[in-house]
């Protein structure tokens, strides 16, 4: 019997923002007038592509109860765990009782508010006949040194070389068990990287360079530029 693959989001959200310096976890700094996870998760729901939006939260976390969105019907609210990946498995279980095994996931960092429409169909078009599935990235335009101890002992070939962005688009059922069997992997820094470990080759699939991580303060403004001129 064939079935027609539902679509899932998965938010890390969990993340204390230790490099952004600020008052709060950057996902709840304020960008055009809204705060970063609100960007970030309008531009999921706006697809309508998803049965629902797996979001992971600190338990600690004052803000969460605050948005609207956590009320939201299509957004359910997932204890996020110590490291990324354990707030994505803890997503995940969140709807083991509604997705499939072969159901898509697409894993989307909270710090993207730029994430496009046309992004999440191009990843969706691109792989959804694939076996494995794979994510966004960029190719670098910088020469890429490899350095040991402050000298360059070589240059990378830049063809071989991509940026790993999010969202991450794998099986269901497949990305719950390499997650799970690689907890506690400082490795495992994204959901391709699991599956690599499983021997599988998640595929590449450009995106658009706007859709930056806020990572560090200078992020911020060039991220409120970005929502601006996508507007
Ligand atoms: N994240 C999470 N659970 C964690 C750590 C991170 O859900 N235990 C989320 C963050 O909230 C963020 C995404 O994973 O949306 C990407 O992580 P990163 O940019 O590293 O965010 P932080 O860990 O919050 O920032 P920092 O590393 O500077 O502390
Ligand atoms: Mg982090």
């Amino acid at each position: 019997m064939t079935h027609t693959p539902s679509y899932w989001a998965v938010v890390p959200a969990a993340g204390v923002g230790k490099r952004m310096q600020a008052d709060r976890p950057k996902q709840y700094l304020e960008l055009v007038g809204k705060t970063v996870l609100e960007h970030t998760l309008s531009r999921l729901l706006q697809t309508k592509v998803f049965s629902a939006v797996s979001v992971a939260i600190s338990v600690e976390d004052p803000y969460w109860p605050e948005l609207a969105v956590s009320k939201n019907e299509c957004v359910l609210t997932a204890p996020g765990g110590k490291e990324r990946a354990d707030s994505v498995l803890s997503a995940l279980q969140a709807i083991s009782g509604r997705a499939s095994e072969q159901d898509w996931v697409l894993v989307h960092d909270a710090a993207r508010p730029c994430i496009t429409a046309a992004d999440i169909r191009l990843l969706i078009d691109s792989l959804q006949d694939d076996e494995v599935g794979g994510i966004l990235a960029l190719s670098s335009h910088d020469t890429l040194k490899s350095v040991e101890g402050g000298s360059i002992v070589g240059t990378l070939d830049r063809a071989h070389i991509w940026r790993a962005l999010t969202p991450q688009m794998f099986r269901y059922g497949r990305l719950k068990q390499a997650l799970e069997a690689s907890v506690g992997n400082p490795a495992v820094t994204d959901e391709a990287s699991a599956l690599e470990l499983f021997g599988m080759r998640p595929k590449i699939v450009e995106g658009r360079p706007d859709n930056i991580k806020i990572t560090r303060p200078e992020d911020l403004p060039l991220a409120q530029f970005y929502l601006e001129q996508q507007q």
